[in-house]
């Protein structure tokens, strides 16, 4: 696995420039990421968490008891707040994320609020499709919980990739997915261009990361926050857009940013519940259940290895 340096270089020297989203979330990324999910326009958190609370009860009985849920990609962790209490005698909780720092913060603020519950943070990439960072017993009732769409994230190959790797390395006999649906384009632009121009820093952070963490000398006022449908992939993009030509000099290494180039920072794929299923299908999962909120914004997917 390549480090933060490593990538940076990496892809600073490519013809078309791109930087993995990965990258947004130090414990400062985590906190602006937070900050989106309160957001007007980020309807995905809202909505889901409403699709959540209305079916606790029944996402409680498929997940069974004595239930080991892993959540990679954790965040805040207030989404598995929301139907925690209806388990029944649940065994383990533990949050996965590549911002270590924040997730034992909020892991700390976790336990008081449910000290009955088991957690065990862990900090991990799981783009790197490594095993698990803790051991596995098969035997266990393994869930993953992979909410906040994340899964639009991965390029679509990867997506299958990745659900492979729960069945294979992390033993998950059952996955509870949120997947943001396709929908009209304004909706979706505004969700990742708000009014505030919270989202507009985030995508900055990777820039403001480069500069505290490997010594960057980037003028973050040169770069502007773009955001894009991509309808042929159906994915947002986000990219930094350079507003004139700078030389950037990073560890040593000098880099030319021209002016009106951009930076590719995430891509956030939108899917259908078909074009979900496909993806599903292809990893060997099946969708045993979809919930979808009323305005048909957002899906949750229950999945199991049934045939
Ligand atoms: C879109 S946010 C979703 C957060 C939370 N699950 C939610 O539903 O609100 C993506 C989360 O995945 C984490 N993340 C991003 N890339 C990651 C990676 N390669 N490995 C592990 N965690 C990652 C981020 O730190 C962030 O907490």
């Amino acid at each position: 696995m390549k480090s933060f340096s490593e990538e940076i270089s990496l892809g600073l020297s490519k013809k078309n420039k791109k930087i993995s989203s990965k990258w947004f979330y130090d414990f400062h990324g985590s906190k602006l990421f937070e900050k989106i999910t309160k957001l007007e326009e980020y309807y995905p958190t809202r909505t889901e968490r409403k699709i959540l609370k209305e079916n606790k009860i029944e996402i409680a009985k498929k997940i069974g008891k004595e239930a080991v849920i892993i959540e990679p990609g954790a965040g805040d962790t207030k989404k598995i707040a929301i139907f925690l209490n209806c388990l029944k005698k649940p065994k383990k909780y533990i949050p996965l994320d590549i911002s270590e720092d924040y997730i034992t913060k909020i892991s700390q603020n976790f336990k008081k609020k449910f000290p009955k519950v088991a957690i065990t943070p862990k900090g991990y990439d799981f783009s790197s499709n490594n095993k698990p960072p803790f051991k596995i017993k098969s035997s266990e009732n393994i869930i993953i919980f992979f909410p906040g769409s994340t899964i639009g994230n991965f390029e679509t190959n990867e997506a299958v990739k990745f659900l492979k790797v729960l069945k294979s390395k992390f033993k998950a006999k059952k996955i509870i997915i949120g997947v943001d649906l396709v929908k009209d384009i304004p909706t979706l632009i505004s969700a990742y261009d708000d009014k505030k121009g919270v989202t507009a820093e985030f995508n900055k952070n990777i820039l403001q990361r480069i500069n505290n963490e490997l010594g960057g000398d980037i003028n973050l006022n040169l770069y502007k926050h773009l955001v894009i449908y991509n309808t042929k992939k159906k994915r947002i993009e986000m990219r930094l857009k350079s507003r004139k030509n700078n030389n950037i000099k990073i560890n040593g290494s000098k880099y030319l940013i021209r002016k009106n180039e951009e930076i590719h920072t995430e891509n956030s794929h939108k899917y259908t519940i078909k074009s979900f299923r496909n993806i599903v299908n292809k990893a060997g999962w099946k969708i045993k259940k979809t919930w979808v909120d009323d305005k048909k914004l957002f899906s949750i997917h229950f999945l199991n290895l049934d045939t």
